[in-house]
């Protein structure tokens, strides 16, 4: 479904992307482990659009994405959840989940089926539905970050460290609704820090080390991986 090739991205003299192949199959959840300052973000806004490469090949089935702008992408069916709850801060709730499906031509009916749908999985935004999008929580803005993503109908959903910051029993929250959307057929690429939580929802993961991919496998096996269980999740 999504196929990376070789691809570099430099900010200036920094080579942060360094060769990165990647590959996500349809109804996957993948995962994108990796310490501070690898790449983790970058070849999410790389992918996104939001960030130009120098060289390499980003596929989405049968389209090219390298030289589309961000909202192409989008109406090719692949949204982000950006790191650091990006929201739009003086706008409410509701007007950012709009937000979200702009590239969408879709009638009131539906977009209203699709608002509810994104209350049912997260009730505590229909209770914020008039609040200004700044002053909720950070665990509620990383819902609606999540939920204006889907508002776009992604087939794939780039989520960028969904669980920073947020409270234990939140963190269980926000990943079993990951799981619950790939279960409604919606792929995932997941980058996280929280190797353990994401290692046991992934199906296959990849590890970024300063810019290149050093290790891919099921995600199963990763967590077995003697590196892995050092670097990542606590030996
Ligand atoms: N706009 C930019 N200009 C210059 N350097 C940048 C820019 N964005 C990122 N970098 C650098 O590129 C490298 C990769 O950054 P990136 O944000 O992709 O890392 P990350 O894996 O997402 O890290 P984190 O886990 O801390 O979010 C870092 O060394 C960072 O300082
Ligand atoms: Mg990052």
């Amino acid at each position: 479904m999504l196929k990376v090739v070789d691809l570099n991205v430099y900010y200036g003299a920094i080579h942060a992307l360094k060769s990165v192949s990647l590959e996500v199959n349809q109804g996957e959840i993948v995962t994108l482990i990796g310490a501070n300052g690898a790449g983790k973000s970058t070849l999410i806004r790389t992918i996104s659009g939001l960030v130009k490469s120098a060289s390499g090949e980003m596929w989405y089935a049968q389209s090219r994405l390298d030289s589309l702008a961000p909202h192409q992408i989008v109406k090719l069916g692949v949204s982000q959840s950006p790191e650091g709850r990006r929201v739009f801060r003086t706008m409410s709730v509701h007007d950012n989940l709009l937000m979200g499906a702009y590239t969408r031509k879709i009638d009131r009916a539906t977009l209203h089926a699709d608002m509810d749908e994104m209350f049912t999985l997260f009730p505590r935004l229909k209770e914020r539905e008039k609040q200004q999008a700044g002053t909720l929580s950070g665990g509620e803005q990383q819902m609606l970050a999540i939920a204006r993503a889907l508002m776009s109908k992604p087939r794939l959903l780039m989520l960028d460290e969904p669980s920073l910051g947020l409270a234990p029993f939140l963190v269980q929250t926000i990943f079993s609704v990951i799981q619950n959307i790939n279960r409604a057929g919606v792929t995932i690429l997941l980058v996280e820090q929280n190797a353990h939580q994401a290692l046991r929802i992934a199906h296959r993961a990849y590890v970024l080390e300063t810019g290149c991919i050093t290790l891919t496998d099921e995600a199963s096996k990763l967590m077995e991986n003697d590196a892995v269980r050092q670097a990542y999740l606590g030996g």
